[in-house]
């Protein structure tokens, strides 16, 4: 009775219960993570390097609920031919800093890993929840990675970068000032993703140091003029979860901003994979923590955990503008013909034109040349150019994902099939392909740069009855645990439904396979792909290879791991 009448007096006295979420808060990869508020409404950007359409913008009212609400860089023409010149599997769209200033929001990064350098873009937008209003870029040319924006009192606009520099920048011309290096952290490497906050009289300089890894951390200083001289954080870092045994290791990049009753949360990447950091197929993904920024001091911030408590959240809602899917909805897609691709589904650098579109058959795709992996040379094999892969972040730690495929290639050595894809190098395929004997399954994986060594690859002819014409095929992969994929296939009968008990699987796969490797900055994608494995010329294959056709695409979260041992149903905390 007494703690009731206690509780009552506190909600009298208005003061406002917390609220438990759960990390992280835009699960699978999405590192580096932006955010700042408006008018109630929250709005992050993460990075996407050569993945296209880049640099997504959710928006959430709940802090929980968050949506897609439009990709910054969405149609080619805005940096155009710049995609297929970038060779590695890490370059392109780095991490950027989303800001909105005076009824425009801004998005600054930098796009690596072309002929021409490194090329500073400034996207702006009075309409994030539209990708068409999203502007041809302004183009800078930085010295250093990860542009910070901020506009000064006075009405000049300064970009942070990494060692970390500070500039002026023209919004307009892109025109940069002289580079004063205004801290270098606090000693460990790789000081960068930098942000620059004013408040109570000081500008408070936010860093990452410690490289992406499990050395990353977040640090802080302080000066009276944006040009310092900058005093660090005696009680630096400020957040990290280096030398612990916690769950979400690699902590740092982060942002800091206020909800609308003016209280200070964090978003930062981190990877679920602590302590060990072995198995972690998603990558980097973003987190939110409760920051208590009292005056004239620095911030102090949670620990990031998987089940969080902290100030009130707003009331939860899914009442958010714009058609694109919340980031835990499911996906259940038949493509009719005529349908638009959905907003979240990512290609590797831009598609080639006409590979992809939604047919009476369903998503049509046509095999290209280059299969998953590619080679150097030539250019047209390396799958620089118009690879024909589309997949979805792998956003749940135990999920379903499948297909069916209607498929009957006459080119032997044509494939079409299911893909968790970290990389060209990191990949673990299940396909139909077209060989001697026939039409057949085959698995295999590409596992560069991984403990973990890439299975046998193997072929096994399709039973005879699932080769009759305009029959389909079934494809799944099921991750039932933390560690590893199930593949199989199923007969699919005339009714769509998959024939009971013709389901095979064909193997199981450790998630090392996608974990770190040639992709460490990157997170593992599930989707299809078609190829033709060398076959044909340029970036074609022959006429014999015919298109693959899927239909009923769905993929379902099961389960995220929140602590080294629990796990939650996946869509709970979320509407
Ligand atoms: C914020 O909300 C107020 C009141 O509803 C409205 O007048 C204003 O235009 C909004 N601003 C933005 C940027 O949405
Ligand atoms: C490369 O940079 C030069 C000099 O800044 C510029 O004139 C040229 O247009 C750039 N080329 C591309 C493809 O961006
Ligand atoms: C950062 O380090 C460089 C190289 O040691 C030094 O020249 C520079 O003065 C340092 N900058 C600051 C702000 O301390
Ligand atoms: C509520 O959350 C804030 C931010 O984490 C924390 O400082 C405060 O102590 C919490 N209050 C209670 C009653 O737990
Ligand atoms: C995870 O699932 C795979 C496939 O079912 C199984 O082989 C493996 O033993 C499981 N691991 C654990 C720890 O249960
Ligand atoms: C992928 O294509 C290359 C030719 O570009 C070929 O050498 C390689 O064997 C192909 N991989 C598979 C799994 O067929």
């Amino acid at each position: 009775m007494k703690v009731l009448t206690v509780l009552t007096s506190l909600f009298g006295a208005g003061l406002a219960a917390n609220s438990t979420y759960y990390n992280p808060i835009l699960p699978g990869w999405h590192s580096d993570p932006s955010c700042t508020q408006v008018n109630g409404t929250f709005f992050c950007v993460t990075s996407t390097f050569i993945a296209f359409p880049g640099l997504p913008v959710y928006a959430s009212k709940d802090l929980v609920n968050w949506k897609l609400a439009s990709h910054t860089w969405n149609h080619e023409s805005q940096l155009p031919g710049l995609s297929w010149t970038t060779a590695s599997q890490q370059q392109g769209m780095y991490a950027a800093t989303l800001r909105y200033h005076q009824g425009t929001f801004y998005v600054i990064c930098e796009y690596l890993g072309t002929p021409n350098g490194t090329v500073g873009v400034v996207f702006k937008s009075t309409d994030p929840f539209n990708d068409a209003s999203w502007s041809d870029p302004v183009i800078f040319r930085p010295t250093k990675i990860d542009p910070d924006l901020f506009w000064d009192d006075d009405g000049t606009v300064y970009s942070a970068t990494q060692t970390i520099l500070l500039q002026t920048l023209d919004l307009t011309t892109g025109a940069l000032g002289p580079i004063n290096n205004i801290w270098n952290g606090t000693g460990g490497v790789w000081p960068e993703g930098p942000h620059i906050y004013k408040k109570d009289g000081y500008y408070y300089l936010l860093i990452a140091e410690g490289g992406t890894a499990q050395d990353h951390s977040v640090r802080m200083a302080r000066a009276k003029s944006i040009g310092g001289p900058y005093t660090g954080y005696e009680k630096n870092p400020v957040l990290t979860a280096r030398g612990t045994n916690e769950f979400f290791q690699t902590v740092g990049h982060a942002d800091l901003f206020q909800d609308a009753a003016g209280k200070w949360w964090g978003v930062a990447l981190a990877t679920r994979s602590g302590p060990e950091y072995q198995i972690y197929p998603m990558g980097r993904e973003t987190v939110l923590f409760p920051v208590t920024w009292n005056e004239g001091e620095f911030p102090i911030a949670s620990t990031v955990k998987g089940k969080m408590s902290g100030w009130q959240l707003p009331a939860p809602t899914r009442d958010i503008p714009g058609n694109g899917p919340f980031v835990a909805d499911p996906d259940v897609y038949d493509f009719p013909a005529g349908s638009t691709i959905p907003k979240h589904f990512l290609y590797w650098r831009v598609p080639k034109q006409g590979t992809f579109s939604t047919t009476a058959q369903g998503l049509q795709v046509v095999p290209s040349r280059n299969n998953l992996t590619g080679q150097m040379t030539p250019v047209e094999l390396s799958g620089r150019q118009g690879l024909a892969f589309i997949g979805r972040r792998q956003t749940d730690t135990e999920f379903t994902f499948s297909v069916d495929l209607s498929f009957t290639p006459k080119q032997i050595g044509t494939e079409a099939g299911v893909t968790v894809f970290l990389t060209q190098f990191n990949h673990i395929d299940l396909a139909v392909i077209r060989t001697k004997c026939g039409l057949s399954l085959r698995y295999g994986a590409e596992a560069q740069s991984v403990s973990e060594p890439a299975p046998k690859s193997k072929t096994i002819p399709l039973p005879k009855e699932w080769r009759a014409s305009g029959s389909m095929v079934r494809l799944e992969i099921h991750a039932g645990n933390r560690t590893h994929y199930t593949f199989s296939a199923s007969r699919v009968g005339g009714d769509g439904q998959a024939i009971e008990g013709s389901k095979q699987v064909v193997s199981v796969a450790s998630a090392k396979l996608v974990s770190g490797g040639t992709g460490n900055f990157v997170g593992s994608l599930v989707g299809v792909y078609a190829t033709c494995n060398g076959a044909g010329s340029g970036t074609s294959c022959p006429a014999e290879s015919g298109n693959a056709y899927f239909t009923r695409w769905r993929y379902t979260g099961e389960k995220q791991a929140i602590s080294a041992t629990e796990e939650v149903p996946s869509q709970l905390g979320h509407l």
